[in-house]
């Protein structure tokens, strides 16, 4: 069985560069086609193929500067080494640096509205790559990137693109072929907004909703096939421009996921009754002809996407909606 150690000693040039001062930003994503599954939690590879948007200019940026010992500021706070978030990242610059790696000092932070409750995982990995990969000169290339920063979090594979990405779960044993690629669709009409409900932690990891998901649900077994349907039919939607049936897939794959969960032994369930009392508005809406759609993640916030022209009327039934354009300034 292949090890992490080996992959990234198979992709990273060594010894690394000399390390100097390096800064990174890459965008946080909202899954339009869930990656929900894995099918080796070892090597962190998924069991289905999932499609996201890039949220622009909301995501992490990451500095990486030689130190004489190793330290972590988050938000502008020092983060203890024994906390689980922690550890993770500094298992992911053990993995990328090899042994003997110089002492570093890691500074991160999120624009994203703290009070947005988006996860910062996938953008926090892939900024992490980025900078790790400029500041020991690596030259790595962004699929090889993406490939490896799967194993701090698999939605990171998808945060180095703006735009629509795909992350192909691939088939191959160590995991060669899963990484991500951008669709290079401009669709300067779409727009995202996020509803908060809860700002604060998740009650379970995502990595430990799914594996529970995955061992216990009665419903999960028709998941990995549905989802890489609902992927690949997203993506021809997108290429169509046909912005409804992207909607309708996106919301349908969402509830779909959060079924698989429900019917989890004990249930896992994310979405607290304020979510689903903003699906009632936006469903008895969209009765009313409003044309947005939602989508849940691991928590309780709800993101709706719509397009540009449907925003004040969006505005009016959720007031509070913060409002994204993924594709302002950007040439997909
Ligand atoms: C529901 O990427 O956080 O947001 O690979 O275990 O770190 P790990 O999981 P993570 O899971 C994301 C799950 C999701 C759907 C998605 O983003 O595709």
């Amino acid at each position: 069985m292949v090890k992490p150690a080996e992959i990234f000693e198979a992709n990273i040039p060594r010894p690394l560069g000399e390390l100097r001062e390096a800064q990174a930003f890459a965008p946080s994503n909202i899954a339009l086609s869930k990656y929900w599954g894995k099918r080796d939690a070892g090597l962190n590879l998924p069991l289905n193929s999932s499609l996201s948007i890039s949220l622009g200019s909301w995501g992490t940026e990451t500095t990486i500067r030689p130190s004489e010992q190793d330290t972590l500021i988050f938000n502008g706070t020092k983060m203890a080494s024994d906390t689980a978030a922690a550890a993770k990242i500094w298992r992911f610059v053990d993995l990328f640096c090899g042994v003997g790696r110089p002492a570093l000092a890691i500074e991160t932070s999120n624009n994203i509205p703290t009070a947005a409750g988006l996860a910062s995982s996938a953008s926090g990995f892939a900024a992490l790559t980025l900078a790790l990969n400029a500041a020991f000169a690596c030259n790595l290339s962004k699929p090889t990137m993406s490939m490896l920063a799967r194993f701090g979090s698999g939605s990171a594979t998808r945060s180095f693109w703006q735009g629509f990405v795909r992350w192909d779960a691939g088939d191959a044993p160590d995991g060669s072929d899963s990484f991500a690629t951008p669709l290079e669709v401009d669709f300067p009409s779409f727009r995202i907004a996020i509803l908060t409900v809860d700002s604060g932690p998740k009650s379970h990891s995502s990595t430990d909703g799914m594996t529970h998901t995955v061992r216990s649900s009665p419903l999960f077994e028709n998941w990995p096939d549905k989802a890489n349907a609902d992927c690949a039919e997203i993506e021809r939607h997108i290429r169509n421009g046909n912005f409804v049936a992207i909607g309708e897939l996106a919301e349908a794959n969402a509830l779909a996921m959060h079924a698989t969960m429900m019917a989890a032994r004990p249930a896992v369930c994310y979405l607290k009754p304020e979510t689903w009392s903003i699906l009632q508005d936006l469903w008895r809406a969209r009765q009313d002809g409003l044309v947005a759609y939602a989508t849940m993640d691991a928590g309780p916030n709800v993101k709706l996407v719509f397009e540009e022209s449907t925003a004040s009327d969006v505005l009016n039934v959720f007031p509070n909606a913060q409002m994204i354009n993924p594709f302002e300034g950007s040439s997909v």
